[in-house]
């Protein structure tokens, strides 16, 4: 069974989907540590970002595993690198490039062929897996989001005020929704769920109960 979990930066799709994957037995895949990993080995390697074409080389002859919370480049464990913030900036080249997309996708589609998953990012449930059994979209109101990215970045020990931390969101979702391909929309399909107020264990809660009815039918 597949289920899918999109949504934008800091509904807190990562820690739901991993909680739901470990409360109901599935594998969790993340699919964002991908597009990272290739945009560290674009970083890496130096790649000139003007030139998709480049990346894309790149990308094909990169192995990328996600192993349950681990994410390896070439056998190489990068699961703390792919989070530097300045990976993070630089995974918009990754995300927007189609041929990356493609190859991408392949491999999440390869992960999850015969396995009970549950798996995270923007176009699981659109492009990914169409078919999934299950397709959840995770919202939160852009407060309450930044609100709890605030909360995260506080216990790291990072310093941050509340509007750099909304302005950067807010740029966030202007690419995840204007990206050309992989676009983030929610499938006609899929089952909002709206988290503003609601404690992480309710969401979760919510969640393997909308998964118990799915396995019913
Ligand atoms: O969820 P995240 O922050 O780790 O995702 C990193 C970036 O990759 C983010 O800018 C959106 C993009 N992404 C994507 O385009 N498609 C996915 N399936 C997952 C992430």
């Amino acid at each position: 069974m597949i289920i899918t979990m999109d949504g934008p930066a800091g509904a807190g799709k990562s820690s739901v989907a991993r909680a739901l994957a470990r409360r109901v037995g599935f594998r969790f895949l993340d699919t964002g540590a991908m597009y990272r990993a290739v945009a560290l080995a674009g970083l890496r390697a130096g790649v000139d970002w003007s030139r998709p074409d480049a990346l894309a080389r790149l990308a094909e002859k990169l192995h990328i595993e996600v192993d349950g919370d681990r994410t390896l480049l070439d056998g190489e464990d990068v699961t703390a690198a792919v989070r530097h913030p300045d990976v993070t900036a630089a995974t918009r080249y990754a995300a927007d490039n189609a041929r990356v997309r493609d190859r991408l996708v392949a491999l999440q589609r390869r992960l999850a062929a015969g396995e009970d998953v549950v798996t995270e990012g923007r176009d699981q449930g659109t492009v990914a897996f169409p078919d999934a059994q299950l397709k959840i979209f995770l919202t939160a109101s852009p407060e309450e989001r930044a609100r709890r990215r605030l909360r995260d970045l506080e216990r790291q020990g990072e310093r941050a005020s509340f509007d750099e931390v909304l302005a950067q969101q807010a740029q966030r979702d202007r690419e995840d929704a204007a990206r050309p391909v992989g676009t983030l929309r929610r499938a006609p399909d899929a089952v909002e769920v709206d988290t503003d107020g609601m404690p992480f264990d309710a969401v979760v809660d919510r969640l393997v109960e909308l998964v118990n009815a799915r396995r019913q039918t």
